[in-house]
């Protein structure tokens, strides 16, 4: 079976190294909010260049944080993308704003030409999502936020280390959201997220709401780290053993990227002359390829048979928000026509650094076969 994803390669290589990792920090008997924390913290917003980044339970919690942060509420309205994960909306609902989305392009992305007719008075940001590892057109968004003066938060929960003209993603928003779920470009042992942000009062509002909205920062506050809290607040901890191998994994995080780009690379050229629609490449676009999704009007016949081949794949993801029974009635009769379409036909074939390029070979070299079966005339 080649698996579409798995850790266990991973931690093989890396086990007497993350075993240590974890006796160690548990030796030291602080179990959240210690050194591992402020290490990682800081070597993170230094990796991408911004003042200051604060850990968080969940790439969820990093949205709905964010836009804790910003005072977003009930009668808001936020932008983002059809096609996005569910936790993108979920955040804004449960932040009391109204999602309101916006059709992508045919690269999976918001349609940027598409958000000013969306823009209302009540709009208070846009959400672009950098999704599959490609970001958004950066230029267009920032202009269009500096015009009608709205937030942006950037959700790069599948794009960390992604560079759209040589900029990382995560410093273009007032905000940027990281998600350290397993199967991420930066995956942790357990579920994680992080803020990203160069705003002194943002850091330490979000430092505050993670917290039960106590202050940790403003040490002349006579309430400072006190059980007192400031203002209304969740609880959303990075733990200290998760920090310890995210901290880790971020020293090679580069590597990380590399191969994934290489897998890419591969099936760029392998598949280029078949009848799949391959991800969109363009120049001022650092892909970090967090998944390689490909496009087929018989993708689930291929991916019945690619399955018989025992090769994994996933639809990531089958139904448009709009679609869905839990937020549709935010888009009463909304259409959002390049969305349905392409969850109709797209698919991701198997992409993690561990993935051996023999067996990237032999997915090749099967879906070609497949796809010959269906159309030898493509
Ligand atoms: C685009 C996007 N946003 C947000 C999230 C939420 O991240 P998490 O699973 O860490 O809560 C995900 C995770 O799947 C995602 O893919």
């Amino acid at each position: 079976m080649i698996n579409f994803w798995s850790y266990q390669a991973e931690y093989k290589k890396n086990r007497n190294k993350i075993n240590r990792l974890i006796d160690q920090t548990l030796k030291r008997g602080q179990i959240f909010f210690g050194q591992n924390l402020h290490d990682f913290e800081n070597n993170f917003a230094k990796k991408y260049n911004s003042k200051y980044a604060i850990g968080v339970s969940t790439g969820t919690d990093a949205l709905l944080i964010s836009l804790m942060s910003l005072n977003i509420k009930k009668g808001d309205e936020i932008i983002t993308a059809a096609n996005t994960a569910i936790p993108t909306i979920s955040a804004i609902v449960n932040s009391g704003a109204k999602p309101v989305i916006t059709d992508v392009s045919h690269d999976y992305l918001i349609d940027v030409n598409k958000i000013e007719k969306q823009i209302t008075n009540k709009t208070k940001a846009i959400i672009p999502v950098h999704l599959y590892g490609k970001p958004c057109d950066m230029d267009k968004i920032i202009s269009i936020s500096k015009k009608y003066r709205i937030n942006i938060i950037e959700d790069c929960a599948q794009a960390q280390g992604a560079k759209y003209k040589n900029r990382f993603v995560g410093t273009f928003g007032n905000l940027g959201c990281f998600s350290f779920y397993p199967t991420k470009i930066l995956g942790g042992y357990s579920d994680g997220g992080l803020i990203l942000t160069n705003n002194f009062n943002l850091y330490s509002k979000i430092k505050a709401i993670r917290f039960y909205g106590i202050d940790t920062v403003n040490k002349k506050n006579r309430f400072y780290n006190k059980y007192y809290s400031n203002l209304n607040g969740v609880n959303s901890r990075l733990d200290e053993i998760n920090s310890k191998i995210l901290d880790f994994k971020l020293k090679k995080i580069d590597s990380f990227i590399n191969k994934r780009r290489s897998i890419a690379k591969i099936y760029n050229k392998e598949l280029k002359n078949t009848s799949l629609i391959l991800p969109s490449l363009e120049k001022e676009k650092f892909d970090v390829f967090h998944l390689y999704t490909v496009y087929h009007k018989k993708r689930d016949l291929i991916i019945k048979k690619l399955s018989k081949e025992k090769i994994q794949t996933r639809i990531i993801y089958p139904y448009p928000i709009h679609k869905m029974k839990g937020y549709s009635k935010y888009f009463a009769n909304g259409k959002f026509k390049i969305s349905e379409i392409k969850s109709k036909g797209i698919f991701s074939l198997p992409l993690y650094p561990e993935l051996k390029v023999k067996d990237v070979k032999t997915i090749c070299k099967k879906l070609k076969k497949i796809l010959f079966s269906l159309d030898p005339k493509a």
